[in-house]
């Protein structure tokens, strides 16, 4: 009888997710939409964005921080809604904790599903795009594809500050996407959280014969199969979503808002 209560109980408990920023809301509201039972726990952790210019023994040292944070605050799972902390610290971070951690890659296997031509581009942070882990991932999931990286330097911290009808930032996306179409790729897998905010835009650039694809279903179907393995799946959402960050709370109310195109209700800055 006690051993139920405790799975129930378990079972009930948020899912920490985390970004470096507000980029990690476009893994959150997938995840949210496949599992609408479940309650979360979100990070920006806006005091140390970019990660991009992190090294990897930084980044690995204000992952494990948030993940204890996460531990205090007793989630039952924790999302990496971000390409560049997960190349550089998942395989540490998962051997040092037990808790179930999923990541964030660029979606390469849908690139092989959707390519005609076998040539395709991956537009990442230029951290995640020199990575040896997303070498290896391309190697293993698209052996027979012509795969073209481009890192897009500052693009993550344009979409930081939110209004994203600025000429800065379109100017930043069609430099980076030309590179990419001239190479005659017909599929981009989107490689960092942050750039599904700037899909129309980049679908404008492309025009209808590029396929965008980016993460977000794939990690969601992720976070549903490990929860369903371990019998974790809630079964009624029972607590309001709480939105944290390491920077500015209005500031990062004011953009997730832009960005999600719904008022959010809990916003707190933390010190992590
Ligand atoms: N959203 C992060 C990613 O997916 C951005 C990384 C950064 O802060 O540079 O890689």
């Amino acid at each position: 009888m006690l051993m139920t209560n405790v799975f129930l109980r378990e079972k009930t408990l948020p899912i920490g997710i985390f970004d470096s920023g507000v980029g990690g809301l476009s893994i959150l509201r997938e995840v949210q939409k496949l599992l609408p039972n479940e309650s979360f726990i979100f990070i920006a952790d806006q005091k140390n964005v970019p990660y991009g210019e992190k090294t990897e023994e930084e980044l690995n040292e204000i992952v494990s921080r948030i993940v204890k944070y996460f531990l205090k605050k007793k989630v039952k799972m924790i999302v990496i809604a971000c390409n560049t902390a997960t190349v550089y610290t998942i395989e540490n971070i998962r051997s040092k904790y037990a808790i179930p951690i999923a990541g964030t890659v660029p979606a390469i296997k849908v690139l092989s599903k959707v390519t005609k031509t076998g040539k395709v581009g991956i537009l990442a942070t230029p951290a995640t795009s020199k990575s040896l882990y997303l070498a290896q991932l391309c190697k293993i999931h698209a052996p027979n594809l012509e795969i073209f990286k481009v890192g897009a330097t500052h693009l993550e911290e344009m979409i930081e500050d939110g209004n994203l009808e600025r000429n800065e930032i379109n100017d930043n996306l069609e430099y980076h996407i030309r590179k990419l179409i001239n190479f005659g790729v017909d599929a981009i897998s989107l490689g960092c959280t942050h750039y599904p905010f700037l899909r129309d835009k980049i679908e404008k650039i492309t025009g209808p014969g590029v396929a965008i694809v980016d993460s977000g279903f794939a990690v969601s179907k992720q976070v549903k199969k490990v929860l369903e393995e371990k019998d974790l799946l809630s079964e009624l959402k029972n607590q309001e979503d709480i939105y944290y960050t390491t920077g500015n709370e209005k500031r990062f109310r004011r953009v997730a808002e832009e960005l999600l195109g719904k008022k959010i209700k809990h916003v707190k800055k933390i010190k992590i």
